[in-house]
């Protein structure tokens, strides 16, 4: 039996008169008196059927919804007056010669088309019938044509792909490890790789130049709307290049899947920020560049007034709104207030500025000299509110910067149809960990420091700056890479001041650091979030709708039950006893 001719989405006034076979599934039944019309459907798209006359239309009656049917029938004009220009074969319709139903379904347990009316977790146990949805299909498809593009523009650049190992050797790297257990080594395990760090950078060791991979990478830490336990990396490494080099292939590469998947056109060079303005303009290292509004240093105006907690604080972050007085009623100011007290602040302290004079909350506090040079400084115009937390810096500006967002949406001020790329550098080599008593990498610890910063790692290593970068889209970090250290003592350093001791480093990095002293070239790489990428490019907020088949929140599988209890005997096999 032959079950297609023709796609059901493909078809056209070009068809007419063609006789057509046709399979797929039945996503609408319409009777009108003795005629019945059926909208039949594949990935390509929708076709309408006509069933005429008896006993076609005795066979309808046995259809139902999603059903999977196939027919033979002839191609025909519609009447004018009946075109469907919404639909690509809205021209035209089929007039059915015979119908065979080739399965029947049971009661579906969700809409396929009407995806908000089930529960996710509902939705995700049936995730098949849903990837019938088309705009899931389409956002697999645009997954699809971005590793394309970037494999096609990778290798004209002498990139080659090669895989790196799967079951790997556990490494401190950030994330908590996924862990195998060897049935051969008994007590050993094997970790799944967070990425392939190591790996690629020991490829340029090898002299392989460029190295790209598409690859699967595992960490079990907290899961949000943009983490999976489970995602794909774009990973490429490159050997003699600086910061500039890598993040003009960057640039290219995602102006080419940019323009390839979805017709956006960037503007080239895409925007920079250091680590620090990034903080101090918007509170955060993941900047949503769609909207302006920019914090700023309002510690001087702070210290010259009289609101005790200004005069004493660190640092005080302040942002201007205009033109919106109206919506900063009590009740939006104290929702304000329990964003910032949510992370540790006592709240938003704010004065409006109206008919050239200030006015309410902490207004009385700045004598008007004062209020004049705030005036004059900020260029202030009628109708505008001052909206302020003091603290440390850090703290001040990422809470004022959350605020910042919150406000963004609830004002309606970023502009939904652009992207909005930047790149964020000079981040710190690292940060110290209160509660460990230690200092961690920002980065990873092969990120190599700034040539001028080598010298403060010995005393001052709070102090130096890394040849790190990040590339942030519409305030989601889709990429982070770095030029590695190539040298085998300063990456022994490193790793000392991360404190390791030389056991621990030479336990599990010692190949590694060794593999530096054989001729390690200059180098340096990035990794994207492939996944984090396709949802930008398919406008959607969350991860899991462009993953075939992704994980919960709290990293189940709930279609196949995973993770899932094992046999008894095969924990023997691998000499494990789960403790109670
Ligand atoms: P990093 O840890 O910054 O760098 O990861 C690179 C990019 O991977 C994406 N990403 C994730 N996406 C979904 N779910 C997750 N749990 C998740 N974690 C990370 C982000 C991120 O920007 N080896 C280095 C790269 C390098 O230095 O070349 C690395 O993995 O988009």
């Amino acid at each position: 039996m032959k079950f297609r001719t023709h796609k059901c989405g493909e078809l056209s006034i070009d068809n007419i008169k063609d006789s057509v076979i046709l399979s797929g599934w039945v996503h609408s039944i319409r009777t009108h008196g003795k005629i019945t019309f059926i909208d039949l459907r594949d990935r390509y798209g929708l076709v309408q059927l006509v069933f005429e006359s008896e006993p076609l239309t005795l066979i309808t009656k046995k259809i139902s919804l999603e059903d999977v049917i196939t027919i033979e029938g002839k191609v025909s004009e519609r009447e004018d007056s009946l075109k469907n220009p919404n639909l690509s074969t809205g021209s035209i319709e089929i007039f059915v010669n015979s119908c065979e139903i080739i399965n029947s379904t049971k009661p579906l347990p969700l809409s396929i088309h009407d995806r908000e009316s089930s529960s996710e977790e509902h939705r995700l146990k049936y995730r098949y019938l849903e990837l019938r949805n088309k705009s899931l299909q389409n956002n697999l498809i645009i997954r699809h044509q971005t590793t394309q593009v970037v494999r096609n523009y990778l290798s004209k650049l002498d990139f080659i792909e090669i895989e790196t190992p799967i079951l790997m050797k556990s490494t401190p790297e950030g994330a908590r490890d996924y862990l195998v257990p060897s049935r051969v080594h008994k007590g050993k395990f094997y970790a799944l790789p967070q990425s392939p760090q190591m790996y690629k950078q020991l490829f340029m060791i090898s002299g392989l130049d460029k190295y790209f991979q598409i690859v699967k990478c595992f960490r079990d830490e907290d899961l949000r709307s943009d983490r999976q336990p489970e995602f794909t990396q774009i990973d490429l490494e490159m050997s003699f290049i600086d910061e500039s080099e890598v993040m003009k292939t960057v640039e290219n590469l995602l102006s080419e899947v940019f323009e390839k998947t979805i017709s956006y056109k960037f503007q080239s060079p895409f925007p920079s920020l250091s680590y620090r303005e990034a903080i101090s303009k918007y509170g955060t290292d993941k900047p949503d560049l769609r909207f302006g509004i920019e914090l700023f240093d309002f510690s001087p105006f702070g210290k010259k007034s009289n609101f005790e907690s200004f005069k004493s604080t660190e640092y005080v972050s302040g942002m201007i709104i205009s033109n919106k007085n109206d919506f900063f009623t009590r009740k939006q100011l104290s929702e304000l207030d329990i964003i910032a007290q949510n992370d540790g602040a006592k709240g938003v302290a704010w004065m409006k500025y109206d008919g050239q004079k200030f006015d309410g909350g902490i207004s009385k506090f700045f004598d008007s000299d004062l209020q004049n040079e705030i005036i004059k400084n900020f260029n202030l115009k009628d109708s505008s509110i001052l909206l302020f937390i003091g603290d440390s810096f850090d703290k001040a500006s990422k809470i004022l910067g959350k605020i910042r967002i919150d406000l963004g949406h609830k004002l309606d001020l970023i502009k939904r149809d652009i992207y909005a790329p930047v790149w964020i550098k000079d981040f710190p080599l690292f940060e110290w960990d209160n509660q460990k008593k230690k200092f961690d990498s920002v980065n990873h610890p092969f990120t190599a420091p700034k040539d001028e910063d080598i010298k403060l790692l010995e005393n001052k290593p709070e102090d130096a700056l890394s040849k790190g970068y990040d590339i942030v889209i519409n305030g989601y970090e889709v990429g982070g890479g770095s030029i590695r250290i190539h040298n085998s003592e300063i990456q022994s350093k490193i790793f000392q001041i991360l404190n390791l001791s030389e056991n621990e480093i030479n336990e599990k990095f010692g190949f590694f650091v060794d593999a530096l002293s054989y001729g390690a070239p200059s180098h340096g790489g990035i990794a994207f979030g492939l996944d984090r990428l396709v949802m930008l490019l398919s406008g959607s907020d969350n991860i899991r709708d462009v993953i075939a088949f992704p994980k919960t929140t709290s990293a189940s599988a709930l279609m196949e039950d995973a993770p899932s209890e094992v046999d008894e005997s095969q924990l023997d096999d691998l000499g494990i006893k789960i403790k109670n």
